[in-house]
């Protein structure tokens, strides 16, 4: 079961430090650029927030999948909705950079999620059919669902609204699906124990060394 904490744009915690606490457990880290070499050389299973498709190119601002595994870094994350929401990303260039990241050799979480307004609106299965409809299965490619509205909000969403949108997803395309969106030690086991979740990607609370180690045990229990 993978547990992976997103560090957003913040510093997070000591590589080594995180490394120590966490011993054997499984884990992902995805810290910000600056701080992926520091991961790797700590040992830490490391992933980049996001990666580009192509190989190399005049793409300011962006970082390619040969840069990241030549760091000795593992995977990326994709499609995050602060992507979508605040960068304009779209379900094109998502799929773009995920075909790009595995075909380069990175594992890559496809993050999907509705946004509350969606969610009202009925429309939870129309928006997850349609940012899924431009990914193929593949055996590195993980989804995470992250409902827009459980991100950085402390609402969780419920055990059962996880495990219907993750059985929707499975319906659609064959992969493991994390869930995401203010898992916490507290929610983790709840969370973790329904039938389809099959594992967490982690915001704040991954920030902090105890929390993350938690929910990472909690994870490795499964
Ligand atoms: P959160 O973030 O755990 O802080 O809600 C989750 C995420 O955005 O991946």
């Amino acid at each position: 079961m993978t547990v992976a904490g997103n560090w957003k744009m913040f510093p997070g915690p000591d590589p080594q430090a995180l490394r120590v606490a966490l011993g054997d457990l499984p884990h992902v880290v995805a810290p910000p650029y600056t701080r992926l070499r520091d991961c790797v050389e700590a040992g830490l299973t490391t992933y980049a927030q996001n990666v580009h498709w192509a190989d190399e190119g005049a793409f300011t601002g962006e970082i390619s999948p040969p840069l990241l595994l030549s760091l000795g870094v593992e995977g990326a994350i994709v499609g995050h909705s602060e992507r979508r929401q605040y960068f304009g990303e779209t379900d094109d260039g998502v799929a773009k950079r995920t075909a790009g990241a595995l075909q380069a050799g990175l594992n890559v979480i496809a993050c999907v999620g509705e946004t509350e307004a969606e969610r009202e609106a009925g429309e939870t299965q129309e928006v997850l059919r349609r940012q899924l409809a431009v990914l193929d299965a593949h055996p590195r490619l993980v989804i995470a669902y992250e409902p827009v509205w459980a991100i950085g909000t402390g609402r969780t969403a419920t055990p059962e609204i996880a495990q219907d949108a993750h059985a929707f997803i499975k319906s659609l395309l064959d992969a493991p699906v994390l869930y995401g969106g203010s898992v916490k030690a507290e929610n983790a086991e709840e969370l973790l124990s329904q039938r389809d979740v099959d594992g967490a990607l982690v915001g704040g609370a991954s920030l902090d060394i105890e929390s993350f180690v938690t929910i990472c045990r909690i994870g490795s229990s499964r």
